[in-house]
């Protein structure tokens, strides 16, 4: 063989390589998570199609605030993909907002939610937080009398069947626990895992554009899949981490902000670090991080490189520009139209899905406008 083509030879095989190694970075073919993959959910909450039901009810209605205008879906728009597109919202009475709305997207894997509470691990007890939360105040329940809101879920028309449907084991009670526990089984339905960068990781190679497939070998490269790992792109999904080391700092914080883990923890060690968000459906959710101060994806990317005051190795690299749209390709194959415009998660229809008494329909619904006036729902 002329020593020439020796040479080509040995290039070749040195290309394949590469290729191969860069097989870790571009690994179609390889399994993925299953379009229909299904949530953890815990012992005591096992899905229903019943109690999803009644969960996506209640995520629609406004009488889960106190002034009965404001519902989970108020902030958290499904076309969105449950997010909306303010910095941060204030609560039903105009107390101002703290922070950005979170996508629900793939919650159910989360083991730990919101930007800075590692101590809310379950979406039953996080789901509480809103409706009686004090800090901000969102749907204001917090010290109203006991039992003021299941007595007007009591008053509604579909209630009593749907509870009792969803819940037989309890003798359909309505309280705060089967509320959060419906809610909960409705979030954990929140699958969002078919986007075409899905579609391409189950083998469509045709799936995302030649700029996005170099967007994603830069999301390895540039170790944002180390914090944005795995299918729900946050390490607070990954099996085996500790909650504590899936928040993170990006920027030290100024004065007067808000200090994130630091908040529940009172450590200055965790003073600015938040919990790694999930990127699905990220293009649909601006503004961006915890404050919403971040109004684009290319902002949002620089962003993680802006303070030089930050220890963490990896976000000491730098991005060019050109690197910067790539890899915003890349987000853009995370928006999951599927997920977005699926019907099971729109508002439910008014009619009861159970049937219900007429009789007592129309005085549960006299009750309830009374109630909620002037506001209304
Ligand atoms: C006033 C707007 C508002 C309303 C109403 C609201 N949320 Fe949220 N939601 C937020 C904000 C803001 C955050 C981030 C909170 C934080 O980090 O402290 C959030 C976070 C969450 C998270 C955590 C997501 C994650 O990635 O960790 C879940 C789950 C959630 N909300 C569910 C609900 C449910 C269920 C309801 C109705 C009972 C609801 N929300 C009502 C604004 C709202
Ligand atoms: C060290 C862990 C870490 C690395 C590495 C990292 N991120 Fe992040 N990312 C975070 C955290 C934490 C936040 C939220 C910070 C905040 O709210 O202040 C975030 C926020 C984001 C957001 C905004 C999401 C939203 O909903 O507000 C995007 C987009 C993003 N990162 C993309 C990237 C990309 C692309 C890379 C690589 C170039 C990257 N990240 C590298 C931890 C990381």
């Amino acid at each position: 063989m002329p020593r020439g083509l020796g040479l080509v030879a040995l290039g070749g095989a040195a290309f394949l390589g590469l290729v191969a190694c860069m097989s870790v970075t571009v690994p179609v073919g390889e399994p993925w998570i299953a379009a229909n993959a299904a949530a953890p959910f815990p012992v005591n909450n096992p899905p229903t199609p019943m109690k999803v039901e009644l969960g996506r009810r209640l995520f629609y209605d406004g009488d889960l605030s106190w002034d009965g205008t404001m519902s989970c879906a108020t902030c958290h728009e499904q076309k969105r993909g449950f997010t909306d597109p303010n910095k941060t919202r204030a609560g039903f009475d105009g107390q101002p907002g703290e922070r950005n709305i979170q996508t629900l997207a793939n919650v159910g894997w989360f083991k730990s939610l919101t930007w800075g509470g590692p101590q809310v691990d379950t979406l039953e007890h996080q789901a509480l937080i809103p409706i009686e939360g004090l800090v901000p105040v969102e749907m204001g329940f917090a010290g109203r009398p006991e039992g003021t809101l299941a007595q007007r879920l009591k008053d509604q028309a579909c209630y009593p069947e749907l509870f009792a449907a969803a819940f037989p084991e309890r003798g359909g009670k309505i309280d705060m626990d089967t509320v959060t526990l419906a809610l909960s089984a409705f979030e954990r339905e929140l699958v969002s895992l078919d986007a075409p960068y899905d579609r391409y990781r189950r083998g469509d190679t045709r799936a995302i554009s030649e700029q996005a497939k170099r967007g994603e070998a830069l999301f390895a490269e540039k170790l944002c899949a180390t914090c944005h790992a795995g299918p729900h792109f946050t390490d607070a999904a990954l099996p085996g981490v500790k909650t504590k080391e899936t928040f993170h700092r990006l920027a030290s914080p100024k004065d007067g902000a808000d200090a994130g883990l630091a908040r529940i923890t009172q450590s200055t060690d965790d003073a600015g670090k938040f919990r790694t968000p999930g990127l699905r459906n990220v293009a649909l959710s601006a503004p961006y991080m915890h404050n919403g101060e971040v109004a684009t994806l290319p902002e949002a990317i620089r962003h993680h490189y802006a303070d030089v005051t930050v220890s963490d190795v990896r976000l000491k690299l730098s991005v060019s520009d050109r690197e910067v749209v790539d890899l915003v390709a890349f987000l853009g194959t995370l928006t999951d139209q599927g997920f977005v415009t699926n019907p099971k998660f729109a508002r439910p229809k008014a009619e009861c899905p159970v049937s219900a008494d007429p009789v007592r329909a129309t005085e549960a619904e006299n009750a309830r406008r009374q109630h909620n006036s002037p506001a209304g729902p």
